[in-house]
Parts: C-alpha cells; sequence; structure tokens
C-alpha cells in the first residue's frame, strides 16, 4: 500500500480478515460495522436461560465479525474465488466489505486526524463511486469539538480485487449528508442542498422508528402482528430468541412486521433490581441497519391506520390462537392482517414456540440483522482507543459462583489475585494494558494485579456516558429529552465489544478453572 492514498488489498476478504487480527487501529473505529449479534447454538433449555448472571460474555449469543471472519478462512476463500469473474461494474456502497475498504483507505489517508465514527457509505457520483462520512478531530492541538466531512470515493474492481483509487476534496461526499429516503433518489446528483455542518453526520444514520407512509399504500399491505404472551420481562436472550423467531416468520410470509419498540428489561440488568418496562429498543440495538433489512411498522401507528381504514377499504383480519399454527399453513392467507394471539400459560405462550418443530427447518432466524446499537459501538470504540487498541483482556466471573463452594469448589480460589498472576504468566506479557470484566463488585479486590499490569476496568471510562458524553445526548434525544441510564445490558453489551478488540482474551471457565461454568459435572463436551 502506497503513501498517496491508494490503497490495494491483494484480496478484499482476506484482507479484511488480516485487518481485523492485525490492525488495531481500524478495529477502533469499525465499531459500526458488522459487529453482529447471532447465535448459532443457542437454546432456550440453557441453563444461561434463566440465569442471574448478568456476566455472559464467554457464552454470549453475541459474536463478532472478528468471530465470523475467523471461523471459516477457507470457506470465504472458497466462496471469495467461486464468485470471481474479473471486472465488476457496478459497486455495492453499502456492502461491509466495501465499508471496510473505505474506512481502511480514509485512515490510511488522514493520518493527522483521529476518527470517530463513520457513516455507511452511500452512493456517489457513478456505478463506481461511493460517498462517505466521518468525524474527527485534528490530533494536534486540543479542538473541543468533533468536526465532520464527507468525501468521494472513486473504485475500481480488477482481478477480484477492489480498490480505493482516488479520494475527493473535503465535503465532495455530498450524498453522505443527505436523508435517506426509502430508495427515492429523487435528490442525487443534487449538490445545493448542503446542510449546516453539525447536521452532516446525523444525517447519514436515520433512526427513527419505522413509520406509516402517508401515500396510500397502506391498504395495499400485508401485515403479521404478534399479542400477548409470555415473552416479556424475561432475559434479552430471550427477547432476542422470539423476537428473531417473529421476525423470521414475517419474512417467510412476505409479511410487515408490526412491532412494539418498547422493552422490558428484566431485573437483572436493572439498578431498581426491578423489571423495568418501556426501554426504547434503539437504546440496544441498530434500528437502521433493520429497518434497511426488514419490512416494520411501529405498533401504535399501524394500529391507528388499521382503524381509521379497515371499513372502507375492507381489510381483514385472520386470526391465530395456536402457536402449533405454522407458517406454512399460513403461506395461502389472504387477509390484510395475521394476527397471533399467544395465552397466558407459560412457557406454551412464548413467541419462540412458533419456530419449533417443522417450522425449525423452514424458517431461518435472521439474527443478522439484529446489530448492537451504534452508540453502545461507539462507546466501545472509545474505550479501545484509550487503550491504544493495544490491550489484552480478561473476563472473570465470580459472584454467586464464587460463593457457591458446592457447584463451583475451585472458582474462588482460581479468580483470587495470587492464582491469576500464576496463571497469567506466560499467557499475557508483563506491562500490558489489561481490560478485566468482572462481575466482582469490589475491584480493589483485583489490586495485586497492578504490580505487573496495567489494569482496566469499565467504570473507568465513566466520562462516556456522563452527562457530558455523546451517549448521553443522543440516549436523552431518544427519550423524550429525559435521561437515560447506562444500565446492565448496556454496560455487557459494551464489554463484550471491548473484549472482542482484545489481543489476548482469556475466559473464566477453561482457561481459569476447571470447574464447570453451569456447576459441578455440567461441563458440555466442548470443555
Ligand atoms: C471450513 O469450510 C470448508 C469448506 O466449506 C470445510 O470443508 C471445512 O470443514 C470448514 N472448516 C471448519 C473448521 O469448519
Ligand atoms: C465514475 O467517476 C469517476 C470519477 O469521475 C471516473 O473516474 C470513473 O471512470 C467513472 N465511472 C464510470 C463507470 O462512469
Ligand atoms: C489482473 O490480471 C491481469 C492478467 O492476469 C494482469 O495483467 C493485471 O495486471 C491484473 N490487475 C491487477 C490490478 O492486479
Ligand atoms: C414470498 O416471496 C417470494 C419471492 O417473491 C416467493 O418466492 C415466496 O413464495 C413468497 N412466500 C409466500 C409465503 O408468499
Ligand atoms: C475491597 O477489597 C479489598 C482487598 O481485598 C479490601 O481490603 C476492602 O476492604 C474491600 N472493600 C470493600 C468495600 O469490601
Amino acid at each position: 500500500m502506497s503513501r498517496s492514498g491508494i490503497f490495494r488489498p491483494e484480496n478484499l476478504r482476506q484482507n479484511a480478515l488480516a485487518m481485523v487480527r492485525n490492525i488495531c487501529f481500524s478495529l477502533c473505529v469499525t465499531g459500526a460495522l458488522i459487529f453482529i449479534i447471532m447465535t448459532a447454538t443457542y437454546e432456550p433449555d440453557d441453563p444461561m436461560f434463566h440465569s442471574d448472571s448478568t456476566f455472559k460474555s464467554d457464552n454470549s449469543v453475541v459474536k463478532t465479525s472478528e468471530d465470523l471472519l475467523a471461523s471459516n478462512e477457507t470457506a470465504f476463500e472458497e466462496a471469495e474465488n467461486r464468485g470471481c469473474n474479473g471486472k465488476v461494474d457496478s459497486i455495492d456502497c453499502g456492502d461491509p466489505d466495501v465499508f471496510h475498504l473505505l474506512m481502511r483507505a480514509a485512515i490510511e489517508k488522514f493520518r493527522d486526524i483521529d476518527f470517530y465514527q463513520f457513516g455507511r457509505p452511500v452512493r456517489g457520483i457513478n456505478d463506481t463511486s461511493c460517498h462517505m462520512a466521518w468525524r474527527f478531530r485534528p490530533k494536534e492541538g486540543n479542538a473541543a469539538a468533533f468536526e465532520k466531512d464527507f468525501r468521494n470515493f472513486v473504485l475500481v474492481s480488477e482481478n477480484c480485487t477492489l480498490s480505493v483509487v482516488g479520494i475527493g476534496d473535503y465535503h465532495s461526499g455530498v450524498n453522505a449528508m443527505k436523508r435517506k429516503r426509502d430508495g427515492k433518489d429523487a435528490e442525487k446528483g443534487e449538490f445545493g442542498r448542503l446542510r449546516s455542518e453539525s447536521e452532516a453526520i446525523e444525517e447519514t444514520v436515520d433512526i427513527s422508528l419505522p413509520g406509516v407512509e402517508l401515500d396510500g399504500s397502506f391498504s395495499r399491505g400485508k401485515y403479521l402482528v404478534y399479542s400477548g404472551g409470555g415473552d416479556r420481562c424475561k432475559t434479552m436472550q430471550h427477547f432476542l430468541y422470539s423476537f428473531n423467531c417473529m421476525l423470521g416468520e414475517a419474512q417467510y410470509l412476505n409479511r410487515t412486521l408490526v412491532l412494539d419498540f418498547s422493552i422490558c428489561l428484566p431485573s437483572i440488568y436493572t439498578s431498581s433490581g426491578q423489571d423495568e418496562d418501556g426501554k426504547d429498543f434503539r437504546f440496544y440495538f441498530d434500528i437502521e441497519h433493520l429497518k434497511d433489512s426488514a419490512s416494520l411498522l411501529d405498533q401504535a401507528q399501524f394500529w391507528s391506520e388499521w382503524n381509521k381504514r379497515r371499513e372502507k377499504d375492507g381489510l381483514t383480519l385472520h386470526l391465530v390462537e395456536d402457536y402449533r399454527t405454522t407458517p406454512m399453513k399460513l403461506a395461502g392467507v389472504e387477509d390484510a392482517l395475521i394476527m397471533r394471539k399467544f395465552g397466558t400459560v407459560e412457557p406454551d405462550n412464548y413467541w419462540y414456540r412458533v419456530c419449533e418443530g417443522e417450522t425449525d427447518k423452514v424458517i431461518s432466524r435472521p439474527w443478522h440483522m439484529v446489530w448492537k446499537s451504534r452508540s453502545l459501538l461507539d462507546v466501545a470504540s472509545a474505550i479501545a482507543m484509550r487503550m491504544d487498541c493495544d490491550f489484552d483482556a480478561i473476563h472473570i466471573e465470580r459472584g454467586k459462583k464464587a460463593m457457591n463452594k458446592e457447584q463451583w469448589p475451585n472458582l474462588d480460589r482460581d479468580t483470587s489475585p495470587e492464582a491469576l498472576l500464576v496463571t497469567l504468566q506466560g499467557k499475557i506479557e508483563a506491562g500490558r494494558n489489561l481490560y478485566i470484566s468482572t462481575n466482582e463488585p469490589n475491584t480493589s479486590f483485583f489490586d495485586p494485579l497492578k504490580a505487573k499490569y496495567s489494569t482496566h476496568f469499565l467504570d473507568e471510562f465513566k466520562d462516556l456516558w456522563d452527562e457530558d458524553s455523546d451517549w448521553y445526548a443522543e440516549m436523552k434525544k431518544l427519550n423524550n429529552d429525559k435521561p437515560v441510564e447506562l444500565d446492565g445490558y448496556m454496560r455487557m453489551s459494551i464489554e463484550d465489544e471491548v473484549l472482542s478488540r482484545a489481543k489476548n482474551k482469556i475466559e473464566t471457565f477453561n482457561d481459569l478453572t476447571k470447574d464447570c461454568k453451569d456447576g459441578v459435572n455440567k461441563c458440555t463436551s466442548a470443555s
């Protein structure tokens, strides 16, 4: 790669892989890229499902791009070679690989600034150019505020290799600062409607809830809604599992999913110790990505439209009250709305049950559509940057398990600072930044580690979510101007993300102790 700003990876995907492994700086700023929440192994009967632990990183359903990329390098290469037919005439600026490439090119070229956040690239002036926006601060001086830039990137594709061959001038990427409008490109190519600087980045991200278009198309639509059920206020894993089943059914039926975007946060994640209802989906998950991936509608808006138009337009409802009615049986239903109603008897009334049995083979749960929210990823990126993107991490689970000597006879001893110093020898070099994720409330407990490592805990980075932070302002905006507390689930999301960016990562079970994660004799075959 040359210093002139021209960047030619030999092979984009392989390169992306190497990049994820080796170049920490790009990791630090690619937070919003492909940190996907997914699972292949999660089962509702998994003891973790009902666990009271707030620290689940070692069994988390949250996977990162790194896991995905590392999971099967060969498969990626083969896929790459199969799809390789020389020149490509049109570049998909929305492709995560392209996003990665553009970020990398920008980081290479502009070495005198610190990037803070990249907006998703959009189509540029023609089929082979993309526009991308970012926020930055000059490295020199101490500018208090972020500045914004958006530029044109010219790409070429040859021999299966996509390269950036040119980056335009300051503010040349005007498409990246326009509000997205459901595929309507009416404003494309207009250079006149520049908004104020401060709006530039925000305009690349549309995080409003999906609403009804006022163009009369409502009555032509087909909808699916889930109602009732026992899923509310269960764990977030349960929520996601059910959510993905519902989303999968809507995809399968080609119907718009009507959703209640308020979430009940279970007590294990709240500071009050009570379940807290009315949390906003957008606090935790990336609504923009979800809207891009699936057809959705906010429930309140839906019902208001429905009531207005039902009689006039003859809209009909198909009610389903038994979860054993499979999506396949509903494929031929012509009614405008299919409503699945769930009863009061748990666990028969869990939404995810719709996807069990024969349906499991037919419906795919679209985990790739549910990403962590960008604001949480930004906090994680900032934390990684504060440690110069060069750190190791250790996840230390103690809490109730460490106190329960019957089920976890060695855990307490194996996670004591003295034992840790011995175990980490040869695994983590002295003097390294060591990020510690733990449910041990008293962090001074780990003070002996300071003699050898530079230790860090989440709360050291409090300023990233305090009243002066971007995160605080963003949440307040989403929450009708009321402040939002950084809750336990958010903390876990952030820590997961930080851990995934560590050079070396040490887990409690398997790495630190031979005790089984779920108690005596409950080690899974893998461990
Ligand atoms: C990776 O993918 C290839 C090709 O699909 C397959 O043959 C191989 O077994 C996979 N390896 C692993 C570790 O999953
Ligand atoms: C797109 O625009 C760039 C820059 O003006 C130019 O170099 C390139 O040839 C154009 N590509 C196409 C397909 O027109
Ligand atoms: C693409 O392949 C051709 C033929 O092998 C070669 O001449 C050309 O230099 C290659 N282009 C790039 C950008 O590597
Ligand atoms: C959904 O749409 C796809 C593509 O148009 C079609 O193949 C499929 O049969 C449709 N499914 C249903 C249940 O209507
Ligand atoms: C925290 O742990 C340290 C070291 O084990 C101990 O001295 C201190 O008393 C503990 N503090 C609290 C509040 O438990």
